[in-house]
């Protein structure tokens, strides 16, 4: 595949706006597509203030800023996304919504067009068999906040195709990221690690071991993270680690991924995080 000219990137919640930030500080055209208009408002304020960020620390000019935002296009119709040559999910972190976008994405779009999913867990391989390219499917897993995280963890299904993968890597690489590589398995390789580390924090506040504030303090200063596990937790959003710990127990079926049934409750309560304004922590 030529350089990709143009990204439609679906869901603009925390991580879809900031990839289609990053995309259009690369010089990339980008359409933001959201089912749900109060978000692409909220991502339309999100991406201005973190681009007047890195203008205010001299990381990019006025009007590289503004070129930025020129890039950037936000739409309410999907069928926008016809043109796009390279198209990049990042909704609800659900098998089967995702699988119902990807099919509808298969009508819409060039045929061409790669779909890259952003999912933190689900098999690339089965979201790819819902659609008639799963050899033009792949994962694409940016880290949160994509415009300030250094990675993307790419995953091949079993039916990528070595194209699909040169074209995401080179375009991953075009925004500025480090790359690595995983095969399909529940959680790639990140998340396999940190989800079960998130969970067992839960589990020593469930059990009494220590309070919120001083497991958190633990693990930045005892081993230099920048956030506690619950700090983080709350940042990536409680519904988020939930529905992984959950793909992590179904697909590798040992009993230490179980979720830790505080983090069910604070799910069940709503409490889903900093986005919501509460979650382990009260932002409010
Ligand atoms: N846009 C632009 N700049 C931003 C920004 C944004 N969205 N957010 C923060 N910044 C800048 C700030 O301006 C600040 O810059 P200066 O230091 O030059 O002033 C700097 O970043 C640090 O910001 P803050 O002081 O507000 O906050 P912080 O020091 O706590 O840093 C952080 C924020 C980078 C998020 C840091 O806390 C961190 O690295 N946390 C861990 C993040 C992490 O682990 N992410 C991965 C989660 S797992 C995942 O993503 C996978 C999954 O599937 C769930
Ligand atoms: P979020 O809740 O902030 O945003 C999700 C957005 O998707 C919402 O704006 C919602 O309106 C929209 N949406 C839902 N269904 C849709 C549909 N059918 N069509 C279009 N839009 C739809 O979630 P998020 O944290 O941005 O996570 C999105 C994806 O990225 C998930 O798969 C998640 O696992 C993954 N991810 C999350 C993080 C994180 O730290 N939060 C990091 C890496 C990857």
């Amino acid at each position: 595949m030529s350089s990709v000219k143009q990204i439609g990137v679906v869901g603009g919640g925390q991580m879809g706006s900031g990839i289609a930030q990053v995309a259009a500080m690369n010089g990339i055209d980008v359409c933001l597509f959201d089912v749900d208009p109060r978000a692409l408002s909220k991502a339309s304020a999100s991406v201005s203030a973190s681009i007047a960020r890195f203008v205010s620390k001299a990381q990019l000019s006025q009007s590289e800023g503004a070129d930025a935002l020129q890039r950037l296009r936000f739409t309410s119709n999907l069928e926008d996304f016809h043109q796009a040559d390279f198209i990049i999910e990042a909704i609800v972190e659900s098998e089967d919504v995702k699988k119902r976008l990807l099919l509808q994405l298969d009508k819409i779009a060039n045929s061409s067009a790669i779909f890259g999913s952003n999912t933190s867990s689900i098999s690339i391989t089965r979201l790819a068999a819902a659609t008639s390219r799963p050899h033009q499917v792949i994962g694409m897993h940016f880290f949160n906040p994509p415009p300030l995280m250094k990675l993307i963890e790419i995953v091949r299904g079993a039916q990528t195709s070595d194209e699909t993968f040169a074209a995401t890597k080179a375009l991953s690489e075009r925004l500025g990221k480090k790359v690595i590589t995983s095969q399909d398995f529940s959680g790639f390789i990140v998340n396999r690690i940190l989800m079960p580390m998130i969970n067992e924090a839960f589990y020593a506040l469930y059990t009494g071991v220590a309070t919120k504030e001083d497991i958190d303090t633990g693990m930045k200063l005892g081993t230099n993270h920048p956030m506690g596990p619950l700090q983080l937790a709350d940042f990536i959003g409680l519904d988020v680690c939930l529905s992984i710990m959950k793909v992590l127990h179904a697909g590798l079926g040992d009993n230490k991924y179980v979720p830790c049934p505080l983090l069910v409750q604070y799910v069940d309560a709503g409490r889903l995080g900093k986005k919501q304004g509460i979650g382990v922590y009260d932002y409010r």
